[in-house]
């Protein structure tokens, strides 16, 4: 889905990052998870402001290419000018054990984003992605038990563990302080985005200037889609991007929510918003 989100970039490519003036800069924010909560649509979205500039791809410096150093991470950012921001996302980076004193030890004033979606969805959303790959995996239930009698959960399991937010979130605590947080709420980028990327242009201190003038919603998907400045045709994610989900039976669901209710509730408290996951 790499490539694919690539693609994406791509097309959408802002006019004025052709220039050749600029120079790279390491990211002065860093929307950092949550995997399929929306963190390609926001950075879509976020890309129309002329402020703010973002590589393509995911660059996965802090847990996978740290060997390669940080001039490394430097280059895979698009050149910027004076007052430009660099931003990058890669969604893996909040459930990666060492990555919050890393970024510490680049920066200790950068601003982090989560873009955070029920875990129980977001399990769903997980294991859609992972059968369009692999048709032949075992059933949703199968991976999220540990046996069908009891029907413990089993946390070990990636789906599952990737949403116990508290737990994660818990570590960069230990290293930045709340203000240096903003959370976006998945659900309500689709159904609000006009008002989740407002929260975040001033998060970031830039002007608002994305508005509800940039989103057009997509009948037929349901998504909203987005609208560059000055240009007449909406343009959507692609179709890995709102996948249909498979049927999962009410009772497994149910179960699941039981599991992450005290997690969610602990997490409500930490970020100060309840996202009203039920
Ligand atoms: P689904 O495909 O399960 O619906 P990420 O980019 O972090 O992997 O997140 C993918 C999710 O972004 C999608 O999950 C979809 O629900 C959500 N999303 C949010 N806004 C969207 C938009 N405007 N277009 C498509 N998908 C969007």
């Amino acid at each position: 889905s790499h490539s694919s989100e690539y693609n994406e970039y791509r097309l959408q490519q802002h006019p004025l990052s052709l220039e050749a003036n600029g120079t790279k800069s390491l990211p002065q924010a860093i929307i950092i998870g949550v995997k399929k909560g929306g963190t390609r649509a926001l950075l879509e979205f976020l890309r129309l402001h002329p402020k703010i500039r973002a590589p393509g791809p995911e660059p996965h410096f802090f847990d996978k290419n740290y060997d390669r150093g940080l001039d490394w991470y430097r280059e895979q950012m698009p050149p910027t000018t004076v007052g430009q921001m660099t931003i990058e996302k890669t969604p893996s980076y909040l459930i990666t054990r060492d990555v919050p004193r890393r970024i510490f030890e680049m920066s200790k004033n950068i601003k982090l984003i989560v873009v955070v979606r029920d875990p129980v969805t977001r399990a769903i959303s997980d294991y859609t992605q992972a059968i369009s790959k692999r048709p032949d995996i075992k059933s949703f239930e199968q991976f999220a038990f540990l046996d069908n009698k009891t029907r413990l959960v089993d946390t070990s399991w990636g789906a599952i563990k990737i949403g116990v937010y508290a737990k994660h979130f818990e570590k960069w605590l230990q290293y930045f302080p709340m203000e240096q947080f903003h959370f976006v709420s998945g659900e309500e980028l689709i159904t609000n985005p006009a008002q989740e990327v407002a929260n975040v242009q001033k998060f970031l201190g830039l002007d608002r200037l994305i508005t509800k003038r940039n989103f057009h919603l997509n009948g037929s998907k349901g998504f909203p889609c987005l609208r560059k400045f000055g240009s007449g045709k909406p343009h959507c994610l692609n179709k890995s991007k709102g996948r249909p989900h498979p049927r999962i039976d009410p009772d497994i669901i149910e179960r699941l929510r039981d599991f992450y209710k005290p997690f969610n509730a602990k997490f409500y408290q930490m970020c100060g918003r309840d996202f009203g996951w039920q």
